[in-house]
This record gives structure tokens, C-alpha cells and sequence, in this order.
């Protein structure tokens, strides 16, 4: 049985980004996800595990504490807790306490790790993380980053469906200044995708370096993106030689991985790949480009959570959409197909 669902706009049952793998260590990881304190640890065989960051003696954050062999030592009376959350010791006492701290189900998969914090008895039925294949692939060159944001995390989902923001927002930074009509958009089941085709469009100075053409010159290229799950979006951008228009002259890939910490409040992780340019000086100075960009996605959104969570429109009136919102409205009404879910497990 879950919580009422009306105070979240988030589904429990469904798996979120925690952390990068990178960021596991011996050393516990403290997070906020969806409204619960979790610790992230890696046991001394290396088992990866997270736990409630809140110990139930006296509910100190077990983060404080440390590792000590198989089990998380929480740093005020030092009960030790196994990575499965059962107390194996309690130092003021003979034996163990029948004591636990809830346990949650976590997979690495290449850099990232994925949590769940739902229903355990609906395990079986959620889909399962998604594979980003680029991400491991030795063919492309990849960074990645995360940053914390002051906003709900649909702002964020809503944003990168919808890229005519790019000239706006993005107009000295990633000068794409091209994406100006609606994409193409297809919802098939639970996910929603857009697509859109550039003809002998001025290519922006991130990608022109790159490919070895000037900024500006007339290049064919592609966008996609698809909202995958509540917690995952893809999305790449292919260019292509007008004059040899099926040969590919490179691939850029995304993932824009949003995790709740809570309504107003977003664990932000993303990842690039791409299958050219890959010096890592040039992957370098492509990803602090977009490092800039992305902040800029953080100010804005922030402005608007701030705006909305203010005295609602005088007048009454919601939102109104546009035919550039399809993706996105489409988007909420997934999440919402998830949430109703929930509601009735
Ligand atoms: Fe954790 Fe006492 S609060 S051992």
C-alpha cells in the first residue's frame, strides 16, 4: 500500500538515478530521493548498498557513521547495520538488537546507479532502468555531471521536450538558434518522442569545431528525444554532409536523468556521448559549453518553480499550452498514468 498520491507528482514504484557509480565508495554518500534519506555505501566485499539514512535507535543519519567491514557503524552509539539493513551490533550490548533499517533495491548499471524506493511486492511489474548503450561503448567519448536544482523535476523533463527554448535561453551559449517549430511528436504507450530534421541549417559552433567546418556553414542534421520513464529522458543529435546526405559525419547522444528530492527540488544528472571529436581536450571544452547551458536550464527553471509556488495567477488561470508543448503535456500525462497506478496497487 503507498501513501497518498495527491502530495507528490512523482511515482514511488519506479527506478530513479541515485548516484554515479564514481560516487560509491566505502565513504557513505548521503542523498535526498524522493522525500527519504537514504545512505549509499559499498561494503567491504564490495556489495553496493542503500539504506534509510536514519538510524532507528535514536535516528542520527547513518551517513555520519562509517564502514566497517560488511556494515554501515552509525556515528553516535555506534549500532552496526549489514548492507540487507539487519543490526549485526550494537556495542553496549552482548548481542545484536532486533533492530532494522529499511533496505533499498539498487543496480549499477555502467556509470550509474539506480535506486527503488517503492512498493517491493511491485518490483516485478516496474520496467526495468534503462539501458543507455553509449554509455559504455568504446566508440564514443563520454562526461558527465549533476547538479541540484531548486525545482520540481517535471520542470526540467517539460524543458528538454520542448527545445524551442534553445534560442532564448541558450542564444550565447550553444547558438542554436534554428529550432524554432514544433518537432514532430509520437506517443506510443508509455513514452512520447519528438523528432526533428535541419537542411542545410548554420551549424552552431559546438558542433562546427567539431566536424572541422566553420560556424555557420549550411549542414543536415537530426534531433530526437524521448521521455523513457518519469526519471529518464534520451535525446542526440546526428549531422549529416548536405552533399552526402546519408553519410553520417557524427553522433552526439544524451541522457537528462531527473531525480525528486522533493516537490520543489531535483537531483539533475547528466551524461554526453559522441562517436567523433573525441580528443579529450575537445570533449573538454564541448562539455564546459554545455556545462554553461545547463546552468542556464537550473536558472530558469528555478525562476519558474519560485513563480509558480508564489499566489497562483490572478484571475485563476493555469497554464496555457501551445503546440510546442505536445511533448511535454503528453510527458505529464504519462507520469500521471504511472502515479494512478500506484493509487491502485
Ligand atoms: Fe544510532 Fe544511537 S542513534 S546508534
Amino acid at each position: 500500500m503507498v501513501e497518498a498520491a495527491e502530495a507528490r507528482n512523482y511515482p514511488l514504484n519506479c527506478w530513479w538515478v541515485a548516484a554515479f557509480a564514481d560516487e560509491v565508495s566505502m565513504q557513505p554518500l548521503a542523498r535526498w530521493l524522493l522525500d527519504t534519506p537514504v545512505v549509499l555505501f559499498r561494503t567491504e566485499d564490495g556489495q553496493l548498498a542503500a539504506l534509510e539514512d536514519r538510524c532507528p535507535h535514536r535516528q542520527a543519519p547513518l551517513s555520519t557513521g562509517k564502514v566497517c567491514g560488511n556494515a554501515i557503524q552509525c556515528g553516535y552509539h555506534g549500532f552496526q547495520f549489514a548492507a540487507d539493513g539487519r543490526c549485526t551490533k550494537v556495542p553496549s550490548m552482548a548481542r545484536p538488537a532486533p533492530l532494522r533499517v529499511e533496505c533499498f533495491p539498487v543496480r549499477e548499471m555502467g556509470p550509474l546507479v539506480w535506486i527503488y524506493l517503492g512498493d517491493k511486492a511491485q518490483i516485478d511489474f516496474v520496467p526495468p532502468p534503462p539501458v543507455f548503450s553509449w554509455m559504455t561503448d568504446a566508440n564514443f567519448a563520454t562526461r558527465k555531471g549533476m547538479m541540484e536544482i531548486a525545482a520540481n523535476y517535471l520542470l526540467l523533463k517539460e524543458n528538454v521536450l520542448d527545445l524551442t527554448h534553445l534560442s532564448f535561453v541558450h542564444g550565447d551559449s550553444f547558438k542554436i538558434l534554428d529550432w524554432t517549430d514544433p518537432p514532430q511528436v509520437i506517443h506510443d504507450g508509455e513514452t512520447v518522442a519528438y523528432g526533428q530534421e535541419f537542411i542545410r541549417s548554420p551549424l552552431a559552433p559546438g558542433y562546427a569545431y567539431s566536424i572541422g567546418v566553420a560556424p555557420g556553414t549550411p549542414w543536415n542534421r537530426v534531433g530526437t528525444g524521448k521521455f523513457v520513464s518519469p526519471g529518464a529522458h534520451e535525446s542526440s543529435t546526428e549531422m549529416f554532409d548536405p552533399d552526402h546526405p546519408t553519410v553520417s559525419s557524427g553522433k552526439t547522444c544524451f541522457a537528462h536523468l531527473t531525480t525528486p528530492i522533493d516537490s520543489d527540488h531535483m537531483l539533475y544528472f547528466y551524461a554526453v556521448g559522441r562517436n567523433y571529436a573525441a580528443d579529450p581536450a575537445e570533449m573538454d571544452e564541448f562539455a564546459h559549453i554545455l556545462l554553461r547551458g545547463f546552468h542556464e536550464d537550473k536558472e530558469i527553471l528555478e525562476k519558474v518553480q519560485a513563480m509558480s509556488s508564489r499566489k497562483p495567477r490572478r484571475g485563476g488561470q493555469g497554464e496555457r499550452s501551445v503546440k510546442a508543448d505536445e511533448a511535454g503535456v503528453t510527458a505529464r500525462r504519462i507520469v500521471d498514468s504511472w502515479m494512478n497506478r500506484e493509487t491502485l496497487s
